[in-house]
């Protein structure tokens, strides 16, 4: 089995330099991406959650909370325990080889330039019902840093109060939600 090391290592980032095109001039961009190739849900319902459909992970959750016998509402505690159960995979998990894939070879040649990225990026889930998991923020105020790129990544299809929501130029203070299907970046 290959590991995230030994992928990481056949990476000539000079190279991905050379080849990279314009920097990107926009606030965000939404990209394609082959699910085939990709398949970060199938693999998080198998390999995590056990379950056919993540979009219905919420589902499960309080069905099996009627079955215990417990409050069918969820929280904001169950949207960490289920990130904690995802955030937990092993190494070599599928999941964790399909995002390095991900990024090296479909989103590293887009930046324009070399990248270090993190192995291990912030997952989260948002459990339908649940309350919204941060409010309206610059990322750049965060994480002092001009030179980062946020990759989002959703595993489900977001819209309307169930989607990020983002300033359509910076400084307009005018934010739409931002729809976004499985498959997109
Ligand atoms: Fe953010």
């Amino acid at each position: 089995m290959v590991t995230a090391a030994q992928l990481l290592a056949e990476i000539d980032r000079a190279r991905l330099a050379r080849e990279a095109g314009p920097l990107p001039r926009r606030t965000h961009v939404l990209l394609s991406y082959d699910t085939a190739r990709f398949p970060f849900a199938a693999a998080l319902g198998r390999d995590v959650f056990k379950v056919h459909r993540i979009d219905r992970l919420h589902e499960y959750l309080q069905q099996q909370r009627a079955r215990q016998g417990g409050a069918r509402r969820l929280s904001a505690r169950d949207n960490v325990m289920v990130r904690a159960m995802m955030a937990s995979q092993p190494e070599d998990a599928i999941f964790w080889r399909l995002y390095h894939g991900f990024m090296l070879s479909v989103l590293a040649p887009l930046v324009g330039r070399g990248i270090s990225y993190t192995s291990h990026p912030k997952l989260r889930i948002h459990l339908s019902g649940t309350s919204s998991v941060s409010s309206f923020h610059h990322d750049i105020c965060v994480t002092k840093r001009p030179d980062q790129i946020n990759f989002w990544l959703p595993f489900t299809d977001v819209d309307g109060t169930a989607t990020l929501w983002l300033e359509s130029d910076y400084g307009e203070e005018i934010s739409p939600p931002c729809p976004c299907a499985t498959g997109r970046c």
